[in-house]
Formats: C-alpha cells, sequence, structure tokens
C-alpha cells in the first residue's frame, strides 16, 4: 500500500538513512546533472549492481590487460552492501565508504586483530591521507591511493566517463557516513514486535526469553563498561565498541492496515537499531515493509507467513515456510519412483493462507524444472471434503498424484482413498499444516501418504534440547512453547556472534553484512532445525524440509523418506 504519506517517507527516508542526517543535500544541489536524489538513486545501482546510470553494465580491468563486464565485479560484491569491507578471508578488502575515505588513516585505526593478519603486499602504510573526492575517483580509475601508492589488482581499475564517476563517488560519500539510528555512547536500542491476537504462552515464549538474553547481556557488559571508560588510551579501539542492549516491546493491535502507522509512532518516539524476534499469528508483511522503508534489520520473526521477496534486504527469516513445504513436495515427488512419468497432479486446498502458500512454492517448484502446471481445486468454506468428495475426484482424475493442502478438520475421510480404484500413486501433506498431529491421518491412507516437515526429527533433537531447557532452567523459565523459546535462543546467540563482529562499526547494513559472513550453524538450533545457512543476501535461512511417513506409535513416529535437502 503507497499512501501519499508512505511516499513522502521513503523519500525524505533515503535521504535521512543513505544521506545519514547531517549530509542531507541543499535543495538546489545537482550531482552530474541529477538531482541529489537521483544520483543516490543511481549510485546506489552502479554500487550493488554494477549497473551504468545508462542501463548498461560498468566496465573493469582485473589486469593491465584484462577487461570484464562489471556487473561480476560490482563493488559491493566485494566491500560488502555497507562498504565496510571485510578482513574475513586470506584477501582484505578495505573499507570504502565515506567514514572511512574522507579522513587519514592512521595505524592506530587498524584494529590490531587485522593488521596482524594482513599480508605484507596489503599491509597499509602506517599513514594515509584522507581522499578528496577526487583522489576517490583516481583510485577507482587507476588504483592509487592518496600517498601514491598503488592498489592490489585485485581491487579492478573501472571505465567510466567523469560524469558517472561524479555519481559514484557521491554515493561513496554518503555511504556508511555516520552511524545508524539506535545506537549512542552506551546504548544498543532494540525493540521486539508483538502483532495482532497472539496467544499469552506464544507470546511470553519469545519476549521472556529475549528479554532474558538482554538481561545476561546487560550483567556482563557492566565489566566491559568499566574498562571503556576507564581503559588506557591505546586500547580504546579495543574496549570502546561495548553498548548495553535495551529492548522495547511493540505491541500493534488492531487491523493491520493500521500496523504501519503504530511502528512509525514507536519508532518515532524512539528509534532503534533493529527489530530482534517478533510474533504475530498473521501476516509478517506489514511489519517487513516497514523495515524496508525505514531501512531496519529484522532479525529472525516468529512468523508462518513470512513475505517472500528474491530482493528486498532488511527481514531476515527463519525459512519460507508453507511455500517450502510446497516446494519441497514437488522435488520429493519428481523423484519418487512410484509417480509414473506424465502422471495427473492435483493439488486440493481451501481458500486460506497457509494452504495458498504451500501451492504457490509447488506450483513454483514445477514450473521452474519445467513441468506442467497441476490441477489446482479450491474448496469452497461450505462444502464438506468428506468421502464423496473423495470418490468424485479420483473418478474425475485417474491416477492422479494428489498434494492436499489440507488442515486437521479436513482430512478425516482420507481413508476413502485407499478403497477406491485406482487408487492415487501418492498422496502428499504438510505435516505442519496439520498442525504435527500425525494421528490425524487414517491409518489405511498411511502406506501411501508422505509429509512434508520442517523440523529436525525427533530422534535428532536429543543434545540441543538438553542444552536449551537447561539455559531456560537457569534464567527461571519453564518450557512453555519449545520450538519459539529455541528460536528465540538462537537468535540471542546469533545477536551475540554479529554484534561482536560489528564491533564499534554501528552501521545497519554492516550488521546484515557480519551476519551474512557468517556460515551454516547447528548451534543450539538443532532442537528445531538440523541447520540454519547464511549468505550474501540469503533471507530464509533453512533451506530444507524433510518428507516423512507415519510408523506406528502414538503419536506416530515420523520415519525419513528424503534428505533435508532435496536438489
Ligand atoms: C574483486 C573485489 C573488489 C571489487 C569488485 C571492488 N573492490 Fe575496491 N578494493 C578491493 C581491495 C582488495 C582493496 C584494497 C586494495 C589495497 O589495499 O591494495 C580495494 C580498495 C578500494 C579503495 C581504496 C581504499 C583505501 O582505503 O585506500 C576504494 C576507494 C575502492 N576500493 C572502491 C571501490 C569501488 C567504488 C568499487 C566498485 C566500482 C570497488 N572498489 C570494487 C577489492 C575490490
Amino acid at each position: 500500500m503507497t499512501t501519499p504519506r508512505s511516499c513522502a517517507a521513503g523519500i525524505a527516508l533515503v535521504l535521512l538513512c543513505v544521506a545519514a542526517g547531517r549530509a542531507v543535500p541543499e535543495e538546489a544541489e545537482t550531482v552530474a546533472g541529477y538531482s541529489a536524489e537521483e544520483a543516490l538513486r543511481l549510485g546506489t545501482r552502479m554500487y550493488r549492481e554494477g549497473l551504468l546510470p545508462s542501463g548498461e553494465p560498468m566496465r573493469a580491468m582485473v589486469s593491465e590487460d584484462i577487461e570484464v563486464d562489471g556487473s561480476m565485479f560490482s563493488c559491493q560484491s566485494c566491500h560488502l552492501r555497507s562498504g565496510r569491507g571485510s578482513l574475513e578471508s586470506t584477501v582484505i578488502t578495505l573499507p570504502t565508504c565515506a567514514s572511512w575515505l574522507y579522513k587519514p588513516l592512521v595505524g592506530r585505526e587498524m584494529r590490531p586483530e587485522s593488521e596482524a593478519r594482513l599480508p605484507d603486499r596489503l599491509n597499509p602504510p602506517p599513514f594515509r591521507e584522507a581522499y578528496t573526492d577526487r583522489l576517490v575517483g583516481r583510485a577507482i580509475w587507476v588504483g592509487k591511493d592518496p600517498n601514491d601508492r598503488e592498489l592490489s589488482w585485485v581491487m579492478p581499475r573501472y571505465k567510466l566517463s567523469t560524469r558517472d564517476m561524479e555519481i559514484l563517488v557521491y554515493y561513496l560519500k554518503h555511504l556508511s557516513a555516520e552511524f545508524s539510528p539506535g545506537v549512542d555512547d552506551t546504548t544498543l536500542r532494540f525493540a521486539t514486535v508483538v502483532a495482532g491476537e497472539v496467544n499469552r504462552t506464544d507470546r511470553d515464549a519469545m519476549v521472556l526469553t529475549l528479554q532474558a538474553i538482554v538481561r545476561d547481556r546487560n550483567s556482563q557488559t557492566r565489566h566491559e563498561e568499566r574498562r571503556a571508560q576507564h581503559g588506557p588510551f591505546n586500547m580504546e579501539e579495543l574496549y570502546n565498541p561495548y553498548r548495553r542492549y535495551s529492548l522495547a516491546v511493540w505491541e500493534l493491535q488492531g487491523d493491520p492496515s493500521t500496523w504501519d502507522a503504530q511502528l512509525e509512532d514507536h519508532y518515532n518516539e524512539a528509534p532503534v537499531f533493529a527489530l530482534l524476534g517478533g510474533i504475530t499469528s498473521g501476516e509478517w508483511a506489514p511489519i517487513h515493509d516497514f523495515c524496508e522503508r525505514r531501512q531496519i534489520p529484522a532479525l529472525l520473526p516468529i512468523t508462518d507467513f513470512p513475505k517472500l521477496s528474491d530482493t528486498d534486504w532488511y527481514t531476515v527469516y527463519f525459512s519460507k515456510s508453507y511455500f517450502q513445504e510446497g516446494e519441497t513436495a514437488a522435488r520429493f515427488l519428481e523423484r519418487f519412483e512410484a509417480v509414473v512419468k506424465d502422471a495427473p497432479v492435483v493439488q486440493v486446498r481451501r481458500d486460506r493462507r497457509a494452504g495458498r502458500d504451500a501451492a504457490a512454492g509447488f506450483n513454483a517448484a514445477r514450473s521452474s524444472r519445467g513441468l506442467k502446471a497441476p490441477t489446482e481445486l479450491v474448496v469452497e468454506p461450505d462444502r464438506p471434503i468428506d468421502k464423496e468428495f473423495w470418490e468424485r475426484l479420483v473418478a474425475s482424475h485417474p491416477g492422479a498424484v494428489l498434494a492436499l493442502w489440507l488442515e486437521p478438520a479436513d482430512v478425516g475421510d482420507l481413508a476413502t482413498l485407499a478403497a477406491v480404484e485406482p487408487r492415487p500413486p501418492a498422496v502428499v501433506l504438510s505435516l505442519s499444516l496439520l498442525e504435527d498431529q500425525g494421528d490425524v491421518l487414517p491409518a489405511q491412507v498411511r502406506p501411501f501418504a508422505y509429509l512434508t516437515y520442517p523440523y529436525s526429527l525427533p530422534e535428532d533433537v536429543g543434545r540441543s534440547r538438553l542444552a536449551v531447557e537447561s539455559w531456560l532452567r537457569a534464567k527461571g523459565l519453564p518450557v512453555t512453547n519449545f520450538r519459539i523459546q529455541t528460536k528465540t535462543y538462537f537468535l540471542g546467540w546469533m545477536l551475540a556472534a554479529s554484534v561482536k563482529r560489528m564491533r564499534d562499526d554501528f552501521y545497519r547494513d554492516y550488521f546484515l553484512d557480519v551476519m551474512d559472513m557468517m556460515r551454516d550453524e547447528y548451534y543450539s538450533i538443532g532442537a528445531v532445525y538440523p541447520r540454519l545457512s547464511f549468505g550474501p543476501g540469503q533471507r530464509y535461512a533453512s533451506k530444507g524440509c524433510y518428507v516423512v511417513q507415519l510408523g506406528d506409535g502414538d503419536p506416530p513416529a515420523l520415519v525419513k523418506r528424503s534428505d533435508w535437502v532435496i536438489h
């Protein structure tokens, strides 16, 4: 929804956040003939995608005589979105943002541990003059720093017109120029969002766990704070990053169409650096959109209905939820031997969000593999899904594989499918849509029913579960909703790791950049997901889903029928 108000706010924000407040350009300012906003937009595209204002790819030299397509060598791919660079691997990429370039580099500013790891050929001189706009341009054109040091050839030299260079330099001058909002000398401010009708147990499972994490952190930092204030001067770099956390709980009420305005009010009252967790019974989209517009990182909300996007940056989700289960089902069926080649495929669902998402994932995965679209039956709310329904379905689609995105109330008569001729070769359902209650599925259908299950299998949960439980016990929190508590516990661990790596570079984009540099994570999350993985721009951390069948026992055992990731 784009109201004139949010539009205006959007434009103001590009300036506020990219330009970070003070550097808001004068109204009349033009850059290479463009308005300041337009120049920032074009500069963003050059930096992130390697595309010139004309839309053509930038050209770059990666050695004296090898020219490459700059869209494969975007600045962001090395210097990261925040421009803070990376000292992670064997290649040290210096920062290229305003806060780094436009001041002299003195030896002390290299972090001691980074300095030690710099290979000799990249060891920066103890002193480098501040860049000016002209010198930044020269570095990008010919690879010389202000002291005439020749930059390594890892840094390409770009073939840009003077005009295009002006735009790129203007962008760099506003990139991570000042700390993001929500941080001051002592405190990193966070909020968590509780949106709509969330039951009290689930709300508390998230909020109380998060508050315990914050209390924990703050009791540990007291010592660090003292050192930060009274530490010896030359150790300043080491000690001053420590900030206490504060956590506000933003409760959103009423219709989701009013959430955006409520979020604005909370934010304007006290801006936060990032949102942590959060929970909603409905769609996360209004909060997602707010964060995207305000450029606020939102970490790992608890929601069954994430917003799916390949390009949005600010919200990191646990998974794609039902959509991912649908994708998994499609992949599983494709390789499933009992499926006769070219068997018709029929999806059945009600017109509800969860089933819709699963069906969308199923369709997307099939179409990306060049398979034909399945027949999709959307059953009216007042129409029962009973014996007669199934008989008719099989009569009109003989031999069809069925993907049934149904909830517990609709699966009671599935036994019919075991008796009809021809019996469907396979039936796929989602165990999470069945609210994890395998026992609602009639025994007769179980031999040919396959269920998507997006969590760790019970037999793999053991040790991780103990670790989380004992932490909860130590914090005086009873186990209420274990999945929510474990997810939140994991979030606390991610947060600690990311804040530590971010050190004193309090830029929101950098915060996400460092999170993107995390790898596969198993720690503490094993009780919910086998693993979570991160990577540049990846925003759905759980990449897999099992397919299981129901075995013996009460509740029925889950028998694994696929690997976690089906390629
Ligand atoms: C393939 C990786 C890579 C790409 C792509 C890349 N850079 Fe670099 N850049 C580097 C490395 C590595 C250095 C440090 C070189 C050195 O110190 O010798 C660097 C250094 C710089 C410096 C000098 C920093 C200083 O403190 O002196 C600037 C400015 C810069 N890059 C800007 C850019 C811009 C703008 C782009 C995109 C148009 C870009 N870089 C694309 C890797 C890259």
